[in-house]
């Protein structure tokens, strides 16, 4: 049974969808998933099973095409809509996950972490590196990610890094008042060596550059071997643990505005 999505509503008169496109029919466990029931495979095993219902009939057939505009959706019998506000989540990133949403290779990415089949359109909001652990932002507001992204932006950011070898005086000068790297003169940054052997050092950077505190360390004569991100703005991983997720309240993501 396909639902209603042969009653046609035209392509222009459909609602937007808040994520950069419209409100289309859709397969029944991609509806499911995009209203936050539960991942796509899970949202397939609520049909087998036979508890989600489509203007009050059963259906358990994969294939079902269901009309947002159109479909009463039910799941033991709780209706079910679509959500249409954007998402903003931190995810604490683990060593080894490229952040991408498509892969290229056999090797984890952050998309496999973050929910994106009840999310579609989430997006990093800057990059990691793969070796480089801690707090990564996403988003389904693109235009958030923008202006968090956009040159004139200079949100803090705070990292921990292991050095090959203690941070020397001059070095931790040089970075307070802002180094030369090959694409230019980066900010300021705060520098505070932590604990005795002085290869531990907190570094808060004002600037979203490709590689740029292993870049900073090398301009000093030194090497970074651990790089972890704590902090992103006001925000903070808290005591999310690498490799979980969660969704941003309206208050912390108007703090990064
Ligand atoms: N700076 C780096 O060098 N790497 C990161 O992953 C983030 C900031």
């Amino acid at each position: 049974m396909d639902a209603n999505v042969d009653e046609h509503i035209p392509f222009e008169e459909r609602p937007d969808d808040g994520r950069g496109g419209k409100i289309v029919p859709m397969r029944l466990q991609k509806f499911l998933a995009r209203a936050g029931v539960a991942s796509r495979r899970a949202s397939e095993n609520l049909m087998t099973e036979g508890r989600v219902t489509v203007n009050g009939i059963v259906v358990t057939a994969l294939g079902t095409k269901v009309d947002p505009l159109v479909d009463k959706v039910a799941v033991d019998g709780r209706p079910v809509t679509l959500q249409d506000k954007p998402v903003t989540l931190m995810l604490n990133k683990p060593e080894g996950v490229i952040t991408t949403m498509k892969a290229q290779s056999d090797r984890p990415i952050v998309a496999d972490l973050v929910p994106v089949d009840r999310y579609p359109g989430l997006y990093p909001i800057g990059r990691l590196d793969a070796d480089t652990t801690g707090l990564l932002l996403f988003s389904t507001n693109g235009e958030l990610g923008n202006s968090l992204l956009h040159p004139s932006c200079h949100v803090p950011k705070t990292y921990l890094a292991h050095l090959k070898r203690p941070l020397s005086v001059d070095g931790a000068v040089r970075l307070r008042m802002g180094v030369e790297l090959e694409d230019g003169p980066v900010q300021p940054a705060e520098v505070d060596v932590v604990g005795k052997y002085g290869r531990l050092v907190r570094i808060t950077v004002h600037e979203g550059r490709y590689h740029q505190v292993k870049r900073m360390f090398e301009a000093v004569g030194n090497q970074v071997e651990r790089l972890h991100r704590e902090t992103f703005g006001s925000l903070s991983l808290g005591n999310l643990e690498l490799g979980q997720w969660r969704i941003l309240s309206q208050e912390e993501v108007d703090s990064l505005k």
